[in-house]
């Protein structure tokens, strides 16, 4: 139970006693107590009498004796609270043989799709996508964990003018040529080699030009050409998600291609709604709200003036789809921030054609992007765009050899799979633990170093306490009572028993900068307690409680990186 509400519980109806009506009693941390309450300061006015004499008529009437050891009124009227070591010990002692530490399953479980990841066919992944496929996973276990049934949805850029070249470029090649290559994942040689023809011979653009319209009209060769091109990119991309360690599967493609048939109905229904207008030829919507620079309305083009639907109407398409036929009541958009412009607008059409009705709610959840120590957008040597499978290697390369310096005794394999863990999870870390919204530097030292806001820090602390159990050969006992002395014991007992508020907080605002700032305070909270207070040197019932203190320390640092998508190694 969040001590927070707890508080807020216990004086609520003290509160309401003395103002007559209810009031919401403001609790928060404090730097005096534990905590404190400023309902009081705020009630005198409106109650013509001195906060002071209010603050002490609450501290009076409030049932707090067995949560608190002391109630106080100070200063200009705010009670300051301090939690009984009792009840914080008893809290944490519920959180040992609580499986899912504090968190309960929401009452109400949604259906939340997640659009995440979303690469293009026979292009490469960069580091947008890296973006995406992070925060979305995040989300994904996040939300899951909650008991939400989530629904990730990969929604693949499989469709449209380009197969045009890409297909004409693949039977140039020859199939089994074609499908090495993109296999391998050399996406951009095959991308830039069909563009460059594009560009250069008018015969190949002609002949692009009529392998659109044969794939749009379902021509068997074409669409079985099509098809290889994307099964081969989507097992490229599958061996970056292994790679990655990500929860995205086969299973969760659904590529634009999917909403092909209902595109038509998505665009006569805005036109049997009279939310089409013409303009230069194409069908468009002007969503109120969404004007451009020159305060022109804005149209978002969901049939061109060549009468083919691109983009915007794909999104629509899938969006009706989403809530309508999966029953979503939550729809993620994992997408960078400069497509901010057509969501609002998807959304606000999706809301006008009455798609996205309350309770359904779509949010853009929005990021920016990675720039590299020059402070620029990352780029390779060469100028273009960083190849992600680049990067994740050099990131586990890195890893596994500071794994092998820090601790010579890990044998090779424990030595890969700690380098593997640490890399992977210093990129995710270093991606979640700024505001999203935000661009962030990469740097490799930074985000690699044992000490700092960095994985390695967290599942460093993981696992020392793993290694003290070890070491001792003992196990914590889950049902053993907890009892607080230390300052810095009770400093500990309220990061922990936070972990709750702070899942949920994070499940609304999908802020995970919150969840990563809440883990490393925990860490370093631990690391204050464990200087201070010998654990395994202690004797009897100071043992055990510390231990506990340890084992649920532990568990908290090991869930909590799991819904970030980090591994938590037992020895590093
Ligand atoms: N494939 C797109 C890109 O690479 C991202 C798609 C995002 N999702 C969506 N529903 N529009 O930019």
């Amino acid at each position: 139970m969040d001590l927070e509400k707890l508080l807020a519980d216990r004086l609520a109806p003290a509160f309401a006693a003395v103002a007559g009506g209810p009031v919401d009693p403001v609790v928060r941390r404090s730097q005096h107590a534990d905590f404190q309450s400023d309902a009081a300061l705020g009630l005198a006015r409106r109650l013509g009498r001195p906060p002071r004499t209010i603050a002490a008529e609450v501290r009076d009437r409030a049932e707090l004796a067995d949560v608190c050891a002391t109630v106080e009124v100070s200063g200009p009227g705010f009670l300051n609270l301090t939690v009984a070591d009792r009840m914080l010990g008893d809290l944490v002692g519920a959180l040992a043989t609580d499986p899912r530490l504090g968190v309960p399953a929401v009452a109400g479980p949604e259906t939340v799709v997640i659009d995440y990841s979303a690469p293009n066919v026979a292009k490469e992944m960069h580091v947008g996508h890296l973006r995406s496929t992070v925060i979305g996973d995040a989300a994904a276990r996040t939300l899951a964990w909650l008991g939400h049934r989530v629904l990730r949805a990969n929604h693949l850029g499989d469709w449209g003018t380009p197969f045009g070249m890409l297909i004409e470029h693949l039977v140039d090649l020859g199939e089994a040529e074609a499908a090495q290559e993109l296999s391998m994942g050399d996406l951009d040689a095959f991308y830039t080699a069909a563009r460059a023809k594009f560009d250069d011979d008018a015969a190949f653009r002609e002949r692009s030009r009529l392998r659109v319209v044969a794939l749009q009209g379902g021509d068997p060769v074409t669409v079985r050409l099509w098809r290889l091109l994307v099964a081969q990119s989507e097992s490229y991309f599958l061996t970056v998600y292994d790679l990655l360690d990500v929860t995205l599967s086969a299973a969760d493609f659904r590529g634009e291609s999917s909403y092909h048939d209902q595109l038509a109905p998505t665009v006569e229904e805005l036109d049997r709604l009279g939310l089409l207008r013409r303009s230069d030829g194409a069908d468009c919507v002007f969503p109120p709200g969404s004007v451009g620079r020159d305060g022109e309305p804005l149209p978002l083009i969901v049939r061109k003036s060549d009468g083919g639907y691109g983009y915007p109407a794909t999104d629509l398409a899938a969006l009706r789809h989403r809530a309508g036929t999966l029953g979503a009541t939550r729809l993620l958009y994992v997408v960078g921030l400069p497509q901010r412009r057509h969501f609002e607008m998807v959304f606000a059409t999706a809301a006008r054609a009455g798609w996205l009705a309350p309770p359904a709610r779509a949010e853009h959840v929005g990021f920016g992007s990675i720039l590299g120590s020059d402070g620029r957008m990352l780029c390779s040597r060469a100028g273009g765009a960083v190849k992600l499978v680049g990067l994740l290697t050099e990131a586990v390369e890195r890893a596994t050899a500071l794994a092998r310096e820090r601790n010579p005794e890990l044998g090779e394999a424990e030595a890969a799979e700690v380098g593997r863990a640490v890399g992977i999870g210093a990129i995710k870390y270093a991606d979640l633990s700024g505001d999203r919204r935000k661009d962030y530097v990469l740097e490799w030292e930074r985000m690699l170093a044992l000490d700092g806001n960095t994985a390695p820090y967290l599942q460093y602390a993981y696992s020392r306490i793993r290694s003290i159990f070890r070491r001792a050969g003992v196990a914590a006992r889950p049902g053993a009572g907890v009892a607080l002395g230390e300052p810095s014991e009770r400093a500990l007992a309220f990061e922990l028993v936070a972990f709750g508020a702070v899942v949920e907080e994070v499940a609304g605002s999908l802020e995970f900068h919150h969840l990563a700032a809440y883990l490393h305070r925990l860490a370093a909270a631990f690391s204050a307690f464990y200087e201070r207070c010998p654990v395994l040197r202690a004797e009897g019932p100071v043992r055990e409680s510390r231990l506990v203190l340890c084992e649920v320390t532990a568990r908290v640092l090991r869930q909590g990186l799991y819904l970030l998508g980090i591994r938590t190694p037992d020895r590093m």
